[in-house]
């Protein structure tokens, strides 16, 4: 039985969808098209290739979404970390690390970067004990592991736990920009509208704290050329960071420190 939400929703696509159809007068070759589009994408789509996602994406939908979805963030000082988008490549049952360790594997051609904060509780400022951090990035070469038969397994991934002091640190590698995978329909919208595949530089995070809403966000190099025009409109000002030159560490050349802020339920 449908629901009510489902009529209403799907009534309203219904009818922007014929709008559309009608406004531009869509002929049957210029529909077949976009089925072919869509049916495209399907065969692509694997475990490790979500064709329909980055379809969504390039098309701007999934930022979209997610500024609907997480209005309570927002760029203010005082507010929860922004979220954005969660991106084709997070993999469930990511590696439970001990703080401090790395989650480099077999890259020596990276910018090793340290990256430290706490975990807070926006409105009081206190600590979270017992969150969880599930971070992942791609490789010098712009691919994540699951993309890459050269790369160990669940490579630049893994999950953290803060203790008492909600504090938490980590090894990873300045990430570079990169080109979203356009050898499938994606590529083919963003060359059709004459647009690039390259996102700025990120790291991809999941927060999750016991009593604390989840939030799933990236943060941004300030420095990438990027920076401005990310091929799926994720970025935000409030999530935009700097990695600092770091002396004295033989296992670091940068310092991220980063703080994220919660909001209890
Ligand atoms: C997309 C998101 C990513 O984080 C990424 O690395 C590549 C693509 C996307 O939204 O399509
Ligand atoms: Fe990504």
């Amino acid at each position: 039985k449908a629901s009510p939400r489902m009529r209403k929703v799907m009534a309203s696509l219904i009818q922007h969808i014929h709008d559309f159809a009608r406004e531009n007068e869509i002929t049957v070759d210029e529909w077949m098209a976009g089925v072919e589009l869509m049916n495209e994408a399907g065969r692509m789509s694997t475990d490790r290739r979500n064709e329909g996602q980055l379809v969504c994406d390039v098309l701007g939908l999934e930022s979209l979404v997610d500024e609907i979805t997480f209005k309570l963030a927002s760029d203010a000082a005082d507010a929860p970390t922004a979220t954005a988008i969660l991106g084709p490549f997070w993999r469930k049952d990511a590696p439970v690390r001990k703080m401090g360790e790395t989650i480099v594997f077999g890259i020596d051609n990276g910018d090793r970067t340290y990256m430290h904060g706490r975990v807070l509780d926006y409105r009081t400022g206190e600590p979270i004990e017992g969150a969880e951090l599930d971070v992942w990035h791609t490789a010098p070469n712009g691919l994540y592991e699951q993309q890459d038969p050269d790369q160990p397994d669940m490579n630049l991934r893994g999950r953290f736990t803060t203790g008492k002091d909600g504090k938490y640190n980590f090894y990873c590698l300045r990430p570079t920009s990169y080109p979203i995978p356009y050898d499938g329909p994606a590529g083919k919208l963003l060359q059709l509208l004459d647009r690039h595949p390259m996102r700025p530089a990120h790291i991809h995070f999941i927060v999750t704290a016991p009593g604390y809403k989840p939030i799933v966000t990236q943060i941004f190099d300030r420095n990438d050329k990027h920076i401005t025009d990310d091929a799926v409109f994720a970025v935000k000002d409030s999530l935009i960071v700097e990695f600092l030159p770091y002396k004295g560490d033989p296992n670091a050349d940068f310092e991220l420190p980063y703080d994220f802020r919660l909001a209890s339920y």
